[in-house]
């Protein structure tokens, strides 16, 4: 039987959040340079969403790291598969993430990339999942904080699907 797939959070309000995030990047970083991290696979979207709203001077990279196999829960293992490339010592840096569940990920990230001796590091986030966090981390910039249920769309996927449906959409498994 095929899962039920509800939309929670429509493209209109999505693009109306990450309006409110840039802006808020914007004026905090005061023109300031600044280098974006995005977490892969999932922010792909979000990424390309927020960084055209930014008005800085930008540079982008990417990390990818795996907690989670091909189901719902995650491994609690964290494991990179690409690393950064581009130098972060003495830059003022900002993780961006889709969405933060256990915490795990973003908590071995933190560390992992302080180790490179950032000017500033911060987190932004577009789901702040707090059902399941086991470990608290610090988001700076949050879209929607949301309470329970497994997400797709707009990047997230279950077992790699549903990642390219514009609303952010609640599935029953
Ligand atoms: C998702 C999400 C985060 C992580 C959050 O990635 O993009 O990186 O899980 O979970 P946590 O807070 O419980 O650690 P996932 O490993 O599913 O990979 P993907 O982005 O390629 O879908």
């Amino acid at each position: 039987m095929s899962p039920v797939i509800t939309p929670v959070i429509s493209r209109q309000r999505i693009q109306e959040q990450v309006y409110d995030l840039a802006t808020r990047i914007n004026h905090d970083y005061d023109n300031q340079e600044l280098v974006i991290i995005g977490v892969l696979k999932g922010v792909f979207i979000f990424l390309a969403d927020l960084v055209r709203l930014l008005k800085m001077p930008v540079r982008i990279d990417f990390v990818h790291l795996s907690s989670y196999g091909q189901g719902s829960t995650s491994s609690g293992e964290v494991l990179v598969r690409k690393d950064v490339e581009i130098s972060l010592k003495d830059q003022h840096v900002l993780i961006v993430e889709d969405i933060v569940d256990s915490g795990l990920t973003m908590a071995f990230l933190l560390q992992h990339l302080q180790t490179r001796r950032p000017e500033s590091l911060k987190i932004c986030c577009l789901i702040d999942k707090t059902e399941r966090r086991t470990v608290s981390v610090p988001l700076d910039y949050v879209g929607f904080s949301i309470d329970q249920g497994f997400l797709v769309g707009y990047g997230l996927d279950y077992a790699e699907q549903h990642r390219h449906y514009p609303d952010i959409c609640k599935i029953q498994l």
